[in-house]
């Protein structure tokens, strides 16, 4: 187990914290003791919630990294103050992303960013256009704004079609409040290609907003993709979102944040709601600068899915080609009921995602909790049923 080399005094204040809010009394549990980071991260109390293998949320398993720990630790100093001396998080996101810090909004996960987006840009008779499956949160919200939603179908290979978002953007044009792409796509993990995000942008008019849902973009290795970056840069009134949520295992930290041009953001600011903790600002920072943890987790997340998606394919079962820290599998059975079998076997998996509910999707954890999904997999679908698939 390693070491932390988070100071001492700075470490306990986290540590007491969190045992503070599970009841336990900290002084008589930490005192004496010298704790690793290990310890920390699980806690000394067990959950139900532990017991899985979690490969239902597309997090990073094993983060966040010991540079990020320190940070946010060092941050509680300022945990009861509005404001605080250091870390500005936006800046280290524009240097990064080669854009103006005016151009960055941060946002309590990019969940929240994505809502900020859908109440500027949508509302009564607005329309949002897209595919499905894909993350559905824009869609929930665009409808509880009385914004319609043209969700079409995938093609046949699940990429997302370009030519009828393109049709259905014209036809619709006047009412048209925003474009929503998500690249990678969420749940199939199959990237558009820049040439595609190219496409769009020529075939729709041009003061369409187009909305670049990039959560999974740390994760990609196809060189025909690119992030849409570029576009906003160009002038076109694209909207990038990301996240700290997966590459950086930040999930519950919560941070996300979005790109666009300052007259954009400007015109969001108004519906910004709820900030950015200080632990989200400081873990954020040091997230951005711990390169070499960075590289660590994609290069096992990477490794990972490839040995789980070549023993599925040696066993005869279809994976769709995933470019993110997940994979959809085809399963012949109503997921739903696949879900249930693995939720029994201690695994949890990803939720029905219509209308392609015979498909599983799969969050790439550690290996330990890999082994446990492979060896749930060969019993819930015996070798004779991958024969038929
Ligand atoms: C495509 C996509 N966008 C946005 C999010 C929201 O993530 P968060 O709010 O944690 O940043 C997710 C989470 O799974 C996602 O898959």
């Amino acid at each position: 187990m390693s070491k932390s080399s988070v100071s001492r005094r700075g470490f306990m204040g986290g540590a007491a914290a969190a045992l503070g809010y599970m009841g336990l009394n900290p002084a008589s549990d930490l005192s004496a003791k010298e704790f690793s980071l290990d310890a920390f991260r699980r806690s000394s109390q067990e959950f139900d919630f532990d017991s899985y293998a979690r490969l239902s949320s597309n997090e990073n398993a094993w983060a966040p990294s010991e540079s990020v720990l320190d940070a946010v630790t060092a941050s509680f100093k300022y945990a009861n103050r509005y404001g605080d001396p250091g870390e500005n998080v936006v800046a280290a996101i524009a240097e990064r992303d080669g854009v103006e810090e005016n151009m960055v909004m941060t946002t309590p996960g990019s969940g929240a960013f994505l809502r900020v987006v859908g109440t500027t840009f949508l509302g009564t008779n607005k329309k949002v256009i897209g595919v499905e499956p894909t993350y559905s949160s824009v869609y929930r919200h665009a409808t509880g704004l009385k914004a319609d939603v043209i969700a079409l179908p995938l093609n046949a290979d699940a990429t997302q079609n370009i030519d009828a978002m393109i049709e259905a953007t014209r036809k619709n044009y006047r009412d048209v409040g925003l474009v929503y792409l998500v690249n990678p796509n969420n749940p199939t993990g199959i990237v558009v290609n820049k040439s595609d995000v190219q496409k769009l942008l020529d075939g729709i008019p041009e003061d369409v907003p187009v909305l670049v849902d990039e959560a999974y973009h740390h994760f990609v290795q196809d060189p025909n993709y690119e992030t849409a970056i570029p576009h906003i840069l160009e002038g076109r009134p694209v909207i990038v979102a990301r996240t700290f949520s997966k590459i950086y295992g930040m999930a519950a930290i919560r941070l996300g944040y979005g790109i666009a041009s300052p007259e954009m953001i400007d015109k969001m600011r108004p519906h910004q709601t709820g900030n950015v903790s200080v632990l989200a600002r400081w873990g954020g920072v040091a997230a951005l600068k711990d390169t070499e943890s960075e590289a660590k987790f994609l290069k096992d997340t990477l490794d990972l899915r490839n040995k789980t998606v070549a023993e599925l394919e040696a066993m005869g079962h279809r994976i769709l080609p995933s470019e993110t820290n997940f994979f959809f599998v085809y399963t012949g059975r109503p997921v739903a009921e696949v879900q249930e079998a693995f939720r029994q076997k201690g695994v949890l998996v990803g939720r029905p995602f219509p209308p392609m509910l015979d498909y599983l999707r799969v969050s790439i954890g550690t290996a330990e909790e890999m082994d446990r999904f492979m060896a749930a997999w060969k019993e819930i679908f015996p070798a004779t049923a991958a024969d038929n698939l």
